[in-house]
């Protein structure tokens, strides 16, 4: 395929994938892009609580390096983190007219938090040892410390860190026997919703072209013996290009059906505590400053397992919102297309009925947390919860390439549940892809044939319908709350 720089491009999607290759694409000199979205992202400020459903729009996300064994991901993340500084750096000097005005949430992308990893081990996991011989490579070893040792408590509090080292005392926590960790100070809190209404606005200067809502929802596909045309919009105008980059998240397997099997739509879940303004002593306490991101468990090992798989996420905004995630056994919602191939449909707070209950398995779960770590919060009960979906592929490696036996139409997609780091990077793929470069993320990220892998993310429960998001019990309003029983319950750790 040979694309000039002044061939139309078609996205399919605004979220981090769609908008990276955009950026990177306009960046390489394309100067003929269009993205189209279902939604009006930017009008509902990139975040769930305007009314946004997808996993990129989001209040924040973690940005971590700690990849365990795939270091691939720690290199590209530390690219990514160097150009995240760069963007809060250049937002923070914005007029702050623009705060007032409301385009930004606040005029920060990256707060430089830090982030803990614990569990109740005696000793570090084995993902935390790799962990820490991944940033030994980089030279980072020094910006990790691990809480039982008493030469890096020591260095913790010259470095002005010590006081994130015990978060909420948690070494002196009654419901623990012991507790192991590592607290990692090149990990911060990325200002998810800012970060992307930031890149919207490079692109709309760069002259890309945003088509949305009735205008900019994909229905169908253009395609004339084996090669795609373009796409047909919801409003009926088709739009032409030279080459159709699908990027629609977890629905990207309804438009490009071959992904059954390999990436699909997992519920992932967003629980939000509000502390109010009176409650200026809490809010200091969990505020990003004194407070790290805060993770219970977790790790592929420990996310299978009950009690587990926690995160909570510092206040950053004047809104007060404590936010709550829990990556446990995930649900699908599989539905058979019309050419066949059965593949999971997300259910969201815009589907019909509109849905943004979670588990009662769940709910419960996350009141467990919250009386266990966070006691002076129980009073506030859980304020908020939004489904967010995954794009689960089958070994947690994105993928970026060409659609087999398609022409001029790319996938970029399949985030796993840890794509938004990579929103400065990712794009740069895309172009590499486009114009033959290979290296060892052209590599990893290459379509691949599921079978050949073990199926880590059980995406095969869509096959099966074992795991259909609608044949749990889900929880009512009135469980967001603590009862007097879930007061007293015990707490089985
Ligand atoms: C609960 C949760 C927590 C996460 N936490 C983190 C984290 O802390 N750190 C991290 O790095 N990553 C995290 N991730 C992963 C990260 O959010 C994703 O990898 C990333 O946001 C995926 O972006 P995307 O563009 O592929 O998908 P999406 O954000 O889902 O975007 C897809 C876009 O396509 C549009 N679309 C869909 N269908 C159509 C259609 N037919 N026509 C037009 N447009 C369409 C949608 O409206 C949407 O805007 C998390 C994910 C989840 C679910
Ligand atoms: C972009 O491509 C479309 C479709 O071919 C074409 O109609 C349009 O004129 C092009 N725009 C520019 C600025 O070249």
């Amino acid at each position: 395929m040979t694309l000039s720089k002044d061939s139309p491009i078609v996205i399919v999607g605004s979220g981090v994938f769609g908008l990276s290759s955009a950026l990177h694409l306009a960046e390489s000199g394309y100067s003929n892009i269009t993205i189209l979205d279902r939604l009006d992202l930017f009008k509902l400020k990139y975040s769930f609580e305007n009314g946004a459903d997808t996993a990129s729009a989001d209040i924040n996300k973690v940005f971590r390096a700690s990849y365990a064994e795939k270091d691939y991901y720690h290199r590209l993340a530390l690219r990514a983190e160097t150009q995240f500084r760069k963007w809060d750096k250049e937002v923070r000097e914005l007029d702050p007219e623009l705060e007032k005005a409301k385009v930004f949430r606040d005029l920060k992308i990256f707060s430089h938090s830090g982030m803990i990893t614990l569990d109740n081990l005696q000793e570090l996991s084995e993902d935390q040892h790799n962990s820490l011989k991944d940033f030994e490579k980089s030279g980072l070893r020094d910006a990790q410390y691990i809480i039982n040792d008493e030469n890096d408590q020591k260095r913790a509090a010259e470095k002005g860190w010590g006081h994130k080292l015990n978060p909420g005392n948690i070494r002196e926590n009654p419901y623990l026997d012991h507790v192991s960790g590592v607290l990692d100070t090149t990990s911060g809190l990325l200002h998810a919703s800012n970060a992307l209404i930031y890149v919207h606005q490079k692109l709309l200067l760069h002259g890309v072209k945003f088509l949305l809502e009735a205008q900019g929802e994909v229905v169908s596909v253009i395609e004339e013996n084996g090669k795609v045309l373009g796409v047909v919009t919801k409003d009926g105008n088709s739009h032409r290009a030279e080459l159709t980059i699908f990027a629609a998240g977890p629905w990207t397997s309804s438009l490009v059906p071959e992904l059954e099997g390999l990436s699909e739509a997992q519920n992932g879940n967003v629980l939000l505590v509000k502390i109010p303004e009176s409650r200026i002593d809490l809010r200091e306490k969990y505020s990003v400053e004194n407070f790290p991101i805060f993770l219970w468990r977790t790790g592929y090992v420990r996310e299978r397992e009950k009690f587990a798989g926690f995160g909570a996420f510092p206040v950053s905004g004047s809104d007060g919102f404590l936010k709550i995630i829990c990556r446990q056994k995930k649900f699908t919602n599989p539905q058979k297309l019309e050419l066949g191939q059965t593949v999971s449909v997300p259910i969201t707070s815009r589907s019909e009925p509109s849905e943004t209950r979670l588990t009662k398995v769940l709910v419960s779960q996350v009141k467990s947390f919250i009386k266990v770590f966070f006691p002076d919060l129980v009073e506030f009960g859980i304020h908020q919860t939004a489904l967010l979906w995954y794009t689960d592929t089958i070994n947690n490696d994105f993928i970026v390439d060409y659609i087999p036996k398609r022409e001029n139409a790319l996938v970029v997609t399949g985030g796993s549940g840890h794509g938004f780091k990579f929103l400065p990077v990712l794009g740069q793929y895309v172009v590499d892809v486009i114009e033959g470069r290979e290296n060892i993320y052209t590599e990893k990220f290459k379509w691949r044939d599921p079978k050949q892998y073990g199926d880590i993310n059980h995406i095969g429960d869509v096959q099966t319908g074992k795991s259909r998001f609608y044949d749990q019990v889900l929880a009512a309003k009135a469980d967001l709350q603590f009862s007097e029983e879930d007061l007293k319950a015990e707490v089985v750790l």
